[in-house]
């Protein structure tokens, strides 16, 4: 994405590493979803919308090269040659690692980091990662791939969240908010026990539910698209991330009216870091054919919605 001096850019050369981490905290917000605080003795600056890849599993050897081992051999032997019976290449334990957006960041006097993942189980990776304990280690890389840009000439910032999209939008508004930005805030859920939000979070955004089970019926952005029609207030850039469905429907609001639109395109991935080529997205051009491809997890996960070709 592009930067200007009028533009706080977050997509910058930044650093990035393999980091142990250890769990502060792994809560349930909702039955769907947990909450996940890893404390750190140091870790780079990071931005909303970037991601990091945890290893679900036990890593073992050089800190900057762990090895892989399964999460079954807590406390076994050093890592040993691939053994196509061990769990994790038998389908039981992941062996690549898994990405997730950071749903919040607290910098603390002593010089330590704090991170917020909000997420879901929805699978071996995520399963290991909830039934990990208050002081358990977790290996992650990161802080990997790009951030949403936020502008100082719009004055207002629309951010709407939707599923385990909320994640990176609770970080987004949190940290404009800290900056004494004027924020609007969406978010949609299936219904009031799929919303992962504190109680506190929920007096901050605007809620929809698909079953009308808290806040307005209806899908967010409909939420959205009404508050629009009610009259724009000011020069605004909208942030996005959530299910593609949703992201598309905010996206084609925005155009038309032509309302500068981010989207966090949370797409599979597997290395994280522009290597396996994994997680292409077709981005259109001037040049024939009119696309080209575009790594979501090094060139995204943040993209401007005008760029993207939807299929
Ligand atoms: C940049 C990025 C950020 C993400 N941030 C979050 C987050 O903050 N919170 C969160 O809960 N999840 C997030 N995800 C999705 C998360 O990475 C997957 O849910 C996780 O990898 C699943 O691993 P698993 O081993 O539990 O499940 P698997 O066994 O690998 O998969 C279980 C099911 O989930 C589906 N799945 C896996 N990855 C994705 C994906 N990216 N999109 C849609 N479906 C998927 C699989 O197709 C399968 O049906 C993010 C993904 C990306 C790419
Ligand atoms: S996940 Fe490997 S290149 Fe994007």
């Amino acid at each position: 994405m592009s930067s200007s001096h009028n533009t706080q850019s977050f997509a910058e050369p930044r650093a990035r590493g393999v980091f142990t981490a250890s769990v502060l905290s792994n809560d349930p917000l909702c039955p769907e979803h947990y909450l996940l605080c890893l404390g750190m003795e140091n870790f780079p600056p990071t931005h909303p919308g970037q991601f990091i890849n945890i290893l679900c599993g036990k890593a073992v050897g050089r800190a900057d090269r762990p090895t892989f081992i399964s999460a079954n051999e807590k406390g076994g032997p050093p890592a040993q040659p691939t053994d196509l019976s061990q769990p994790e290449t038998a389908g039981r334990v992941p062996l690549l690692r898994r990405p997730f957006s950071l749903a919040g960041r607290r910098d603390m006097p002593a010089g330590t980091v704090e991170l917020d993942i909000l997420y879901r189980v929805v699978g071996a990776g995520s399963n290991w990662i909830s039934e990990r304990e208050i002081g358990d280690e977790v290996n992650i890389l990161g802080p990997l791939g790009n951030g949403f840009e936020t502008h100082n000439s719009k004055p207002l910032a629309v951010v709407i969240g939707g599923g385990t999209g909320i994640g990176p939008m609770i970080y987004l508004a949190e940290s404009l908010s800290s900056a004494d930005k004027d924020v609007k805030a969406f978010v949609g859920a299936r219904s009031a026990s799929a919303l992962p939000l504190t109680e506190e979070q929920k007096g901050f955004f605007e809620i929809t539910t698909d079953d009308g089970s808290l806040g307005q019926a209806g899908m967010v952005h409909e939420a959205f698209a009404q508050w629009l029609e009610r009259g724009r207030t000011a020069e605004m850039a909208v942030y996005a991330c959530g299910p593609e469905p949703m992201m598309k429907a905010v996206a084609d609001i925005c155009a038309p009216s032509g309302i500068e639109c981010q989207l966090a395109m949370e797409r599979h991935m597997a290395c994280g870091m522009g290597v396996c080529q994994g997680c292409a997205i077709k981005v259109k051009t001037d040049e024939p054919p009119g696309w080209m491809f575009k790594l979501a997890c090094k060139d995204g996960p943040v993209f401007n919605a005008g760029e993207l070709l939807w299929e």
